[in-house]
C-alpha cells in the first residue's frame, strides 16, 4: 500500500447507519436503567460512539481510554498500555466497552483484564467491526455491527497512519 492509496467503500454511510441502529436498540434493551458507563477506545470509537449514543434515549456515561501497542504501521506489537486512563470510578458500574474494530484481540483483551480488576458490576464489548481471521487470542464480542475481511479498514474513526479517518463510509485501502 502507498500513500496514493485509494480508499473504496466496503460499507457504505446507509449501511453503518443501520448497522448502528440495530446495536443501539440492542443496548437500550440492556441498559436503559442501569445508569451504564460507555468507555470508548480512543482514537478510533470517537465517531462510532458519537452516533451510537445520539440513539441511546436514556441515562449514561461517556469515558475514553486511549491504550498504545507500540505497533508500526498496519502491525500492533501486542504489548498494550494505558496511555491516558480513566477518570471515572468503575468499580460497581455497569461497564460497556465501544471499540471500532477487533483485529488480533490483544488490545480489547488487555483492556477487558485491566477493567476488570477494578470490579465493575458488569463488563461488556460493543465493537464495530469484527475481523477474526486475525485473532490472536480469544475476544467474546457481546455486540457486533460487522464481520469483515482480512483486509485493512480505514474511514469512520478508523486510520492509516492517521490519515482517512473523517470519511464517513468504512473503506479499505490495498
Ligand atoms: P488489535 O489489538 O490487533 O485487535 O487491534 C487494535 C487496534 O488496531 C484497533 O483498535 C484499531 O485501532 C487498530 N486496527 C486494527 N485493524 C485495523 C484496520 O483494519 N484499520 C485501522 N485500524 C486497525
Ligand atoms: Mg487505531
Amino acid at each position: 500500500m502507498n500513500s496514493q492509496a485509494k480508499p473504496r467503500i466496503l460499507f457504505s454511510r446507509q449501511e453503518i447507519e443501520a448497522a448502528v441502529k440495530r446495536l443501539a436498540a440492542e443496548v437500550r434493551k440492556d441498559y436503559q436503567d442501569k445508569n451504564p458507563l460507555l468507555i470508548g477506545i480512543l482514537k478510533g470509537s470517537f465517531m462510532f460512539m458519537a452516533d451510537l449514543i445520539r440513539l441511546l434515549d436514556f441515562p449514561l456515561e461517556v469515558e475514553f481510554i486511549r491504550l498504545s501497542s507500540y505497533g508500526r504501521g498496519k502491525e500492533s506489537s501486542g504489548k498494550v498500555k494505558v496511555v491516558q486512563g480513566l477518570r471515572s470510578q468503575v468499580r460497581g458500574r455497569e461497564v460497556l466497552v465501544i471499540e471500532d474494530i477487533v483485529d488480533t484481540g490483544l488490545s480489547v483483551a488487555f483492556l477487558l483484564d485491566y477493567l476488570r480488576k477494578k470490579k465493575p458490576a458488569s463488563l461488556r464489548l460493543c465493537a464495530l467491526t469484527d475481523k477474526p481471521s486475525r485473532r490472536q487470542t480469544p475476544v467474546a464480542i457481546d455486540y457486533l455491527g460487522f464481520t469483515v475481511p482480512d483486509k485493512f479498514l480505514v474511514g469512520y474513526g478508523l486510520d492509516w497512519d492517521e490519515k482517512f479517518r473523517n470519511l464517513p463510509d468504512i473503506c479499505f485501502v490495498e
